[in-house]
């Protein structure tokens, strides 16, 4: 790509901002040339890339790791510290500090100053206007006040100005989480066709199927600093790393060194599993932000996850066949122990969950449970998730006459991915058959 060629070039592009701790300081700075009354804060450092016409490309970072500061620069609302910012052609935009709209004028004469801020004559917006008021699906509301709009609402406004005045770039920070799943979807919809016809987007969003499904290319940028640009689904793994504190090549250079003590009773075609000490840090698909209590009676030391014979899958494809084991250090007789699984969405919901005692598994054989004894407790089961990620808790406990004894409870405590399905969409694959017979109508 020739610089030329490229629809937004950002150049060695660093920003800081000054912090001033009380709020006095600001006014005190304007009347002090040589002292210094702030701190510097480094949003952005030394960022570099280019986009070219028709490429959709995701920002991903953690909170505060920046993406803001760089779209507003990119749209021109804020300065550069240091660097060269150019864009090519029309910006629309949809930033994450609201839509931009004077509350007080109604939606219609919102749409003509957005569009004239765009560059639009009255002639031209007024051409569009139709389109605009029936994509964001508000013609009854049109000549309210924008402050009588919900937040989905103005932004659906505010998505159809700045995606139906053919922008040659198109800038959407967080925005589109506002809007229901069925805006969402014309959105993305909409998104698609301006790529088709050569727009250049910009997406930020926290979710990585958005980022695996309508981007060609992702930036991931970590505490102001671009640390990987690469295509959507390697950008999203290592995004996720960040995200749950893991450490994958540290995790991958002492797997080797696994301590096990023991063998297993289900083969030798299996991963070994610590019989002896707590590696659930050294794993990759281990959430350090799990919730762990329990009365300590006994102790999941180690899992291991496979998806159709795989180990450790950075993605799972719905319908594959997953295993989960762990083992379980008993460190004081437990009497019929209980293990527990349950997979919750990344927004909590519980998909599913049993334990042994619903599944009336056998699990009270003779000495199991004695201090100082160990065991491997072996799941399978058919993922029929679809694309998002999901959490893992993990529990073993005891039934003391009607009341559990929760002995290890490790909530959250293993996280996994499911890759985009081809068959269905909802939530789960409900393996639907569809057949079509061709009947006369008399
Ligand atoms: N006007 C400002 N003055 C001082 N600091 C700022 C200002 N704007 C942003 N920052 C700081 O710059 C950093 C990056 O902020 P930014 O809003 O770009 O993050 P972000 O990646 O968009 O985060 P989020 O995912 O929460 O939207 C943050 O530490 C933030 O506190
Ligand atoms: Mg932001």
């Amino acid at each position: 790509m020739t610089f030329s060629d490229s629809s937004i070039v950002v150049d060695g592009v660093s920003k800081c901002f000054q912090i001033f701790d009380k709020p006095g300081d600001r006014l005190r700075q304007m009347f002090h040339r040589k002292r210094k009354f702030f701190r510097e804060f480094w949003a952005l450092r030394d960022i570099s890339f280019r986009i070219a016409p028709g490429e959709t490309v995701g920002i991903v970072g953690r909170n505060g790791s920046g993406k803001s500061t760089l779209l507003q620069m990119i749209c021109g609302t804020l300065a550069t510290t240091t660097g060269n910012i150019q864009v090519k052609g029309r910006v629309g935009a949809l930033l994450e500090l609201g839509s931009g709209f004077n509350p007080e004028f109604t939606g219609r004469e919102n749409v003509y100053m957005s569009a004239a801020i765009l560059g639009l004559s009255r002639e031209e917006t007024a051409h569009r206007f139709d389109d605009i008021v029936a994509f964001a699906d508000l013609a009854e509301f049109i000549d309210q006040p924008v402050k009588t709009y919900s937040s989905g609402m103005a932004v659906r406004l505010a998505f159809a100005v700045q995606s139906q005045i053919d922008p040659d770039i198109l800038i959407v920070d967080e925005a589109l989480a506002v809007g229901d799943a069925r805006f969402q979807a014309k959105c993305f919809d909409r998104l698609k066709r301006l790529k088709e016809s050569g727009t250049s987007i910009l997406l930020v969003t926290h979710s990585s199927d958005q980022i695996v499904n309508h981007c060609t290319r992702a930036i991931l940028l970590d505490s102001g600093r671009l640390v990987m640009e690469d295509e959507p689904r390697a950008v999203v793994n290592r995004y996720m790393d960040l995200l749950f504190g893991r450490d994958r090549e540290a995790a991958e250079k002492s797997a080797p060194e696994l301590i096990v003590s023991g063998t297993t009773e289900h083969g030798t075609d299996r991963l070994p599993l610590s019989l002896s000490d707590d590696v659930f840090a050294q794993k990759a698909a281990y959430n350090h932000h799990e919730y762990r209590w329990g009365d300590g009676a006994a102790s999941i030391l180690d899992f291991s996850l496979e998806a159709d014979g795989r180990p450790d899958p950075r993605f799972v494809t719905s319908g594959q066949i997953m295993r989960l084991r762990l083992s379980v250090r008993f460190n004081q007789e437990v009497v019929r122990p209980i293990f527990g699984v349950t997979i919750k969405t990344k927004e909590g919901i519980t998909v599913a969950g049993t334990n042994s005692e619903l599944l009336s598994s056998e699990v009270h054989t003779h000495g199991l449970g004695a201090g100082g004894s160990a065991v491997v407790v072996e799941m399978n089961f058919k993922c029929t998730l679809a694309t998002g990620d999901y959490f893992i808790s993990l529990g073993v406990a005891s039934r003391a006459e009607e009341s559990i004894v929760p002995h290890d409870r490790r909530y959250d405590a293993v996280h996994f991915s499911v890759a985009p399905a081809l068959t269905f969409y909802g939530l789960t694959d409900l393996d639907m058959t569809m057949a079509v017979s061709q009947v006369h109508a008399s």
